[in-house]
């Protein structure tokens, strides 16, 4: 069973797990420590409760399945990063993320969805798109390690 709960500290171990397993230049721990007590950083950890059948404790502790983290900006939100655990893709977790955000985004007014993406993520392209987002143009030489391009992509909500 999967439940989609904000970030708390004890989840981040797990968290950069999965970014190191996921991107060629991973956020650092310290960044998402800092994201705990940044006011504009709206953050989401999917967790994947798996049954034990025994006793009477339904539940292990989760497991971190996902992470979707962004900045809330005014009438924007920033889609910084989203990842998920290599061994539990393609099981719609990146889009119960959004449809949790999305959510947030209902309730407090927001216009526009923005993120960044390397030019070479083409299966994270397909799910922007998926979701809705277009493309709006390209920022050269946007990333490093390895240096690439970035294709921005927006949403605007409520058209
Ligand atoms: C991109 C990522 C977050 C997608 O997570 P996910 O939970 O597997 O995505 P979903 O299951 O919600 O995908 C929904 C749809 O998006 C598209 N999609 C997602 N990942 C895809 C891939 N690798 N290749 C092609 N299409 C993909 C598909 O259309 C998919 O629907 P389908 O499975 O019915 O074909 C995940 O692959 C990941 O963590 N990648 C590494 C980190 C990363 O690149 N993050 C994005 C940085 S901008």
């Amino acid at each position: 069973m999967l439940s989609i709960v904000p970030l708390q500290i004890d989840y981040i171990d797990e968290i950069v797990t999965i970014e190191r397993e996921s991107f060629g230049d991973p956020w650092s721990k310290n960044i998402f420590l800092d994201l705990l007590d940044y006011p504009l950083a709206v953050c989401f950890v999917a967790m994947e409760q798996t049954p034990v059948g025994i006793a009477d404790t339904p539940f292990q502790k989760g497991a971190v399945a996902g992470y979707l983290i962004a900045y809330h900006l005014f009438e924007e939100m920033q889609i910084l990063n989203i990842a998920v655990k290599e061994s539990m893709r393609h099981r719609k977790i990146a889009t119960k993320l959004f449809g949790v955000i999305f959510d947030y985004a209902k309730n407090e007014n927001i216009q526009e969805f923005t993120l960044e993406v390397r030019t070479s993520n083409t299966g994270a392209i397909k799910l922007y798109k998926k979701l809705g987002f277009k493309i709006d143009g390209v920022r050269k030489n946007y990333y490093a390690n390895p240096k690439e391009d970035a294709v921005l992509m927006s949403l605007r909500l409520g058209l």
